[in-house]
């Protein structure tokens, strides 16, 4: 199965399949070679049989592997992979595969950019939120002291190879992470996504192969439309930003780690459609709807612990704030988004429907 990502000159193709059908769609670029980049974890579960699978092709595959972790995220590691790039003496058409999560292919991507100014980039997503988010849309970088993705390039990949087969291995934690972006984009972009995810909530947490299909499907249609209306985020896609102003707000007040990503970006969906209601811009249930198809999938609505006035602090130091405004990627109805500046007082009363101060 296959989703199109329509950049003209850069379009590219989504693939859903198994891993092991990796070497063939590497071949179809009509190299002999590539490099394979993975982090330590990744590794032990699903390299070999990338491996195997791109040399039963016929490819000459160098290998790299780099540490794992988010805190890793960084200029050393970014280096690491330059390094050995121009160590197995890549030329411009070796194409680099990512194998891994969001941190990985945001690292092999931007290295992949950097080398001999631009390398064919292949992204093999193996968490669900790498798949249903990251690997598309061509931003790679890494975090630095000042915040994350501080540092990058937009680098489409050649295509993308999402291996369903190995969301097996995924922590329920992290699953449930990727879950969360799964209802931003239901929230996005659309309403009978959000209706299948409650009804079909078994089968999803369940890693049915037909289930993780449609999701995966459906939410790279979603970006891949974003995306192809707005490459290089000069507009329309901060809409993908929805449930994020609160979201990093949270994880900022909370520390980093409290809160896994896609549980704050869940929990900003439901505080940010209370900026729509309080504005007399969404509906009085449209806080609860959302709510209720998180809490379907084993997500949180609420977090204790935090005080409403200092995530409404956070939102400021946001990276997508223009000249010290705030503005927000707030739901007005399942299905649709506004994106508008947003007064400080209003965030406050937002984020008090998501917070409560005390420790339960
Ligand atoms: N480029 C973009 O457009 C974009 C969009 C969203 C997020 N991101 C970035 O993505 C990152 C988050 O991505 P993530 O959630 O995939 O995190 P991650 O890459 O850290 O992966 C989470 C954990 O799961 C492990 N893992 C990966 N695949 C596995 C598998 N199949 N089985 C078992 N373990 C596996 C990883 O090694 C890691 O320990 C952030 O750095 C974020 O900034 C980028």
């Amino acid at each position: 199965m296959r989703v199109n990502v329509d950049l003209d000159e850069r379009a590219y193709d989504i693939v859903l399949g198994e891993l092991n059908g990796l070497g063939a769609e590497v071949l179809a670029l009509g190299v002999r070679r590539c490099v394979l980049v993975t982090n330590d974890v990744v590794s032990e579960l699903h390299l070999e049989t990338a491996r195997a699978s791109l040399v039963r092709a016929g490819l000459r595959v160098d290998t790299l592997v780099i540490p794992d972790g988010e805190r890793l995220k960084n200029r050393d590691t970014w280096w690491s992979i330059v390094e050995g790039l121009l160590a197995v003496q890549v030329d411009r058409k070796t194409p680099v595969v990512s194998l891994g999560g969001g941190v990985t292919g945001d690292l092999v991507g931007f290295a992949a950019a950097s080398v001999l100014r631009g390398l064919p980039f292949v992204q093999v997503p193996t968490t669900l939120l790498a798949m249903v988010d990251a690997s598309v849309g061509g931003k790679t970088g890494f975090n630095t002291a000042g915040g994350k993705n501080l540092v990058g390039a937009f680098h489409q990949p050649r295509f993308v190879f999402a291996p369903l087969d190995t969301l097996s291995t995924l922590s329920d934690a992290e699953f449930r992470c990727g879950l969360g972006e799964v209802v931003k984009h239901a929230v996005i972009a659309d309403p009978e996504l959000l209706e299948w995810l409650v009804d079909e909530r078994a089968a999803v947490l369940g890693r049915d192969r037909a289930a993780l299909t449609h999701i995966v499907r459906r939410c790279c249609e979603i970006k891949a439309a974003v995306v192809v209306e707005d490459e290089r985020e000069s507009g329309v896609r901060a809409v993908l930003n929805c449930g994020h102003t609160i979201g990093h707000a949270l994880e900022r007040v909370l520390g980093y780690g409290a809160l896994r990503h896609g549980e704050a970006v869940g929990i900003g969906l439901v505080g940010e459609a209370a900026i729509a209601v309080g504005r007399g811009e969404a509906e009085a249930s449209l806080p609860s709807s959302i709510g209720a198809a998180l809490s379907a999938l084993g997500l949180p609505i609420a977090v204790a612990g935090v005080e409403a006035a200092a995530v409404a602090a956070a939102t400021a130091m946001d990276k997508k704030r223009e000249r010290g405004i705030v503005r927000v990627a707030y739901p007005v109805k399942i299905g649709e988004v506004r994106i508008a500046e947003v007064e400080r007082a209003e965030l406050r009363a937002a984020a008090a429907t998501v917070t409560h101060p005390e420790e339960p």
